[in-house]
């Protein structure tokens, strides 16, 4: 939510920082800007509208300076305009920030600063902070900074530079990310270190309350109260290439074809008995009365396929709760209980908030996340990555099956009485079969021709096929914007089958062979009712293919196999209808893929 990127070093920031906003554009992309300090001289750039407008106004510009900063924005305070987009200057324009985050007292601030005479031209809360600093400078960066933020209240990724101090930027973190990449007498400032990954991958990933010096090329990290901190320098394994569409049209759909090669690095080295990859042993879990999966959005729908499974092997009571749900009440969490929570990015406020809650109450908590260093994996009791390299498209593919993919692992290394009556060998198969479900996707090409038009979709199933229909409806909004709802195959009759009517599609996945029958008949009803039915199961499914308009045949598989592979095609039809549509499939309109604010 919002991308920020920062450099300083001997060498020209303007394409370094295009090229990083161009990475971080899926944090938000209604508008951008870049502020590069030349001496005295400061130049702001900024436009509404997605980066290409940006780039295409800096066309054929040429800037001197050695210190950049650009910001890719998400709107919270204000719409979407050249004005309020980032970076923001004070009066005078002598200092330039850029900000992710709220600044909740913005308005108070704004209020005493208008009654001291400042002018004010945008409707952000960012503006605020920039004339704050104006207002406040006592001769030094860094020092001001510090003096500001203590008044701030919110959330804040904070990167100031200003003509007064012009070799310095002065960044500052509380709750949103910021990560510093450490080059060869350079710095580079980044909301996600995939920003920056094609400079270097020595990161420092900024706590809570650090704030950063950075002059010529070099930087210092300190408290709030300008204590130095040492903070650990972390390499970063992901390559470049990862983070790239590498000649694919979309990222998500590149996100969907690497699907194979991605799982098997979440198995690698994790499928053995006793197996050091797993960072909680039986014996522990043991101990645990309760468990609480908590995450958001598709990471939550992950946690619904967990919560059969640690529940049969585990014998303990699982809740799933939605983070934002989960923070504001009273759950009755205590120091027997496991908390899992589930996030891509690991900076999902809610989910922050939400994992805050369980440890003051104390829980143990164990992260299954995605991104190496994040906030999440840092605030957690114990982490396990997901190892699917940065995820790039907004709606969430490859990351969604590492969750089930590593959650199947854990729930397999704790499961000693094979309750499951799965093997590791079965296990170890799911690329394989992850590679041949994607080969489905000439019959799905033709399903979405069909449905493109439609107005309103849905996804029912039972059990984890329930789990399934609900990130397969999610992931059809969330691109397409077409409605898609996803309902518990029995719960149709007690009303959403009114809304049945000659036509409608319904997409079913029938990977539960012991709920095949139940399914079925759910199936006979909404075909009563003229509904056009889109199955997705395999030879064990007979009975669906029967009676379904359309079948799309998967490998045959462990049942818990068929539910992870049958989110391939209900990936691929969110992705082609979108396509079909005309779509912006990375960028949908209103959302962003790393949600830093409430
Ligand atoms: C945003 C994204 C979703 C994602 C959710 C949780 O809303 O658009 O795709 O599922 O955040 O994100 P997380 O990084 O915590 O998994």
């Amino acid at each position: 939510m919002c991308g920020i990127i920062g450099y300083s070093g001997p060498k020209n920031p303007l394409p370094i920082l295009i090229n990083g906003l161009s990475r971080l554009e899926y944090r938000g992309y209604d508008s951008s800007g870049i502020a590069i300090l030349d001496g005295a001289n400061l130049i702001v750039e900024k436009k509404e509208g997605k980066l290409q407008v940006l780039k295409d106004h800096l066309e054929g510009k040429h800037f001197n300076g050695n210190i950049g900063v650009g910001h890719t924005r998400w709107a919270t305070h204000g719409v979407p305009s050249d004005l309020n987009a980032h970076p923001h200057t004070d009066n005078k324009k002598e200092f330039a920030i850029i900000h992710n985050g709220i600044i909740e007292n913005y308005s108070e601030l704004k209020d005493e600063l208008v009654n001291k005479g400042f002018n004010f031209t945008s409707e952000t809360d960012t503006e605020v902070v920039a004339v704050e600093l104006s207002s406040k400078w006592t001769g030094n960066l860094l020092q001001t900074v510090t003096n500001v933020a203590k008044n701030l209240k919110g959330t804040f990724a904070l990167v100031v530079t200003t003509t007064k101090e012009p070799n310095k930027i002065v960044a500052g973190r509380m709750m949103s990310p910021l990560v510093l990449g450490v080059g060869d007498e350079e710095v580079f400032l980044a909301s996600d270190s995939a920003a920056i990954l094609e400079h270097t991958n020595k990161m420092v990933f900024l706590e809570n309350g650090d704030f950063v010096e950075i002059i010529d090329g070099t930087y210092k990290i300190f408290d709030i109260n300008l204590n130095e901190i040492k903070r650990e320098v972390q390499d970063i394994d992901w390559e470049i290439s990862e983070a790239e569409k590498s000649g694919y049209e979309h990222f998500m759909y590149k996100e969907i074809i690497e699907q194979p090669e991605m799982i098997e690095k979440t198995l690698s080295g994790r499928l053995v008995e006793n197996s050091i990859g797993i960072p909680i042993q039986l014996n522990e879990v043991r101990n645990f009365e309760k468990i609480w999966i908590v995450a958001c959005g598709t990471a939550y729908h992950a946690g619904l396929f967990g919560k059969d499974l640690f529940e049969k092997v585990l014998g303990v009571p699982v809740s799933v709760e939605l983070a934002s749900e989960f923070r504001y009440r009273e759950p009755i969490v205590g120091n027997k209980d496991l908390g899992i929570v589930i996030s891509q990015s690991g900076e999902t406020m809610d989910t922050i908030a939400a994992t805050e809650l369980l440890k003051e109450n104390g829980a143990h908590v164990l992260a299954l996340v995605n991104v190496v260093g994040s906030s999440l994996a840092r605030m957690s009791d114990s982490v396990m990555y997901l190892h699917v390299g940065p995820e790039i498209g907004v709606a969430s593919t490859k990351a969604y099956l590492g969750m089930l993919v590593a959650q199947l692992v854990l729930a397999k290394h704790w499961d000693i009485e094979n309750k499951l009556n799965i093997t590791f060998e079965e296990i170890k198969n799911i690329p394989k079969l992850v590679k041949e479900s994607l080969e489905c996707e000439t019959e799905i090409i033709n399903i979405a021709k069909g449905i493109s038009k439609k107005n309103d979709i849905y996804f029912i199933g039972r059990g984890l096929d329930y789990a399934l229909a609900a990130e397969g409806a999610l992931k059809l909004k969330e691109i397409s914007y077409l409605h898609a709802e996803a309902l518990a195959a029995g719960e149709l009759k007690h009303g959403t089958l009114a809304l049945i009517e000659e036509g409608t599609p319904v997409i079913v996945t029938a990977s539960q062979s012991h709920l095949l029958d139940k399914t079925t008949s759910n199936v006979q009803e909404v075909k009563a009712r003229g509904a056009f039915v889109i199955a997705v199961g395999d030879d064990n499914s007979k009975k669906m293919e029967k009676i379904s308009d359309q079948f799309i045949s998967l490998p045959n598989a462990h049942s818990l196999l068929s539910t992870i592979i049958s989110i391939i095609p209900l990936q691929l039809i969110a992705y082609h209808v979108a396509k079909l549509n005309g779509e912006s499939i990375d960028q949908p309109r209103n959302l962003a893929k790393s949600v830093t604010v409430e």
